[in-house]
């Protein structure tokens, strides 16, 4: 019995029908059984791991908010939050890759929600988290998995002017025989984010968009991504760390960012600076994040990364367009080259240029005339309520980019919700055609998404976790 629930967990519950009659080229859609969403309350086995088993390190990748997670905040983020947080991150995002100094954000008030969290209902959240270990002897600490930020941080003891609440203890410096402070005058802390001398101490200092930040000393110890040690890693020690949520009570940042001072820069001998993870298709099922060669996984897609001068800690692709149901969306590719893109971890809604956002929506809502349209939550304009429904039908949706690279996304990667009674197309448009584009995490779900940053390429590969 608990054997066949498993399986029954563990099934993919989406299934293609084709229509020929379609004049413009083969529709797709999925069917999905609300059912199988509403019950999974608990945390699902990794699935096929053995495919990656020879590749270590391998950490997990599990939704914070989730069954698989070891948190348990006491209070957690509700769907409103977590999109509200996601467009302060966006805000900042754009602000910062901005050309023109001061343009600003392109926020606006954001409108009351209607959504309800109903506990159970597993489209996750979108935040992803991992356990490393870190000093000597190594404790082990629960970070935020984020391909969008540079500077790894973790709170630390003493704390001296505020740290959030946190599940784990924090860490406490003077317990770690290898710990030690990064000195005033060297190439990290000029590098690092915010560089700033105390005495012969160097500080950093990370602000998100969101108003949350860190800061602290710049620092290095012993990181341990089981089974490799890697010495000296540099991060930061934070005296002083606020965060919307706490955080969710993570005990910090782990930054995949591009530039000198992210874990990929400094891990570079070890791991060639590639690197590669699967984000979960739920909330109760579980990914991985893994560092070096990933070559037994085959038959990937690659995507150039597009160099850019000032990149920042931002990964630049080249998104070219959209289809839905089969069908691709007439939009002008300088919709998508006057905009474009970033891939962010740490970004949940894939925000589209305004009039490609359009496009999707209309052709969308085509598809979806037979249930009932909801009002919006936050970011999110397109929602309907399935309840009463069994199985419900939607069209699928891929995205296309440079090198006729084209990405069917699962359904888990086209709504995002925690209600049968208001699930939301998981797209938004940027109010600004000059804002760029992000490919978002819930968009990148089951995907094995791997970072060659010597080949200057991000491969895609279907179905890994
Ligand atoms: C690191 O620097 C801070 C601030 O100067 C100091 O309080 C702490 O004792 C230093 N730690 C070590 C191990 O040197
Ligand atoms: C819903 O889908 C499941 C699995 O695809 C199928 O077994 C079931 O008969 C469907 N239910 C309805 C009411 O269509
Ligand atoms: C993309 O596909 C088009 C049409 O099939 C083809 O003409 C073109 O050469 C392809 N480009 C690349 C980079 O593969």
């Amino acid at each position: 019995m608990a054997n066949s629930l498993l399986i029954s967990l563990l099934q993919i519950y989406l299934l293609f029908l084709s229509f020929s009659t379609c004049a413009l080229g083969l529709a797709k859609f999925y069917v999905v059984d609300l059912h199988d969403l509403t019950s999974k309350n608990v945390c699902s086995p990794p699935k096929d791991m053995e495919k990656i088993k020879s590749v270590k390190p391998t950490l997990k990748i599990v939704d914070r908010q989730g069954p698989c997670s070891t948190l348990h905040p006491a209070e957690k983020l509700s769907p409103e939050q977590i999109l509200s947080n996601d467009q302060s991150r966006v805000d900042s995002i754009h602000h910062r890759v901005s050309a023109i100094a001061g343009k600003g954000t392109t926020s606006g008030p954001l409108s009351p929600s209607q959504i309800t969290a109903q506990s159970g209902f597993s489209y996750g959240l979108g935040n992803y988290i991992v356990h490393v270990g870190i000093g000597t002897p190594s404790k082990t600490l629960t970070l935020e998995f984020d391909t969008g930020s540079d500077v790894t941080w973790i709170q630390c003891k003493p704390c001296q002017t505020y740290c959030y609440k946190q599940q784990e203890p924090i860490f406490d410096p003077s317990q770690s025989s290898t710990f030690m402070n990064v000195s005033c005058n060297s190439t990290p802390c000029n590098d690092v984010s915010g560089n700033f001398c105390e005495g012969s101490s160097c500080l950093y200092g990370v602000k998100y968009g969101d108003q949350s930040y860190t800061v602290g000393y710049y620092a290095e110890d012993t990181l341990t991504l089981t089974p490799d040690m890697i010495q000296k890693f540099r991060f930061g020690c934070g005296q002083n760390n606020k965060g919307i949520g706490d955080f969710g009570e993570v005990a910090g940042l782990l930054g995949l960012g591009p530039s000198s001072e992210s874990f990929v820069s400094q891990t570079s001998d070890k791991y060639q600076r590639v690197f590669a993870y699967c984000l979960p298709a739920l909330s109760s099922s579980t990914g991985y994040l893994n560092f070096g060669s990933n070559s037994d996984i085959s038959n990937t897609n690659h995507i150039p990364i597009t160099k850019r001068p000032n990149s920042g800690p931002y990964y630049y692709i080249t998104m070219t367009g959209l289809s839905v149901a089969g069908d691709t969306l007439p939009i002008s590719s300088a919709v998508f080259s006057n905009a474009g893109t970033i891939i962010d971890s740490g970004t949940t809604i894939t925000q589209l240029p305004p009039d490609a956002y359009q496009a999707l929506r209309s052709a969308f809502m085509k598809h979806m005339t037979q249930y009932k349209m909801v009002p919006g939550s936050s970011t999110l304009d397109t929602c309907y309520d399935f309840t009463g429904v069994d199985n419900m039908t939607i069209p699928s949706v891929s995205i296309q980019f440079e090198n006729n690279v084209s990405l069917d996304l699962v359904h888990q990667g086209i709504l995002f919700g925690t209600s049968r009674s208001q699930l939301c197309l998981a797209f938004a448009g940027n109010s600004d055609p000059n804002d760029i584009g992000i490919f978002g995490n819930v968009q990148q779900r089951t995907f094995n998404v791997v970072y060659d940053i010597p080949k200057g390429e991000i491969g895609f590969s279907p179905d890994a976790c």
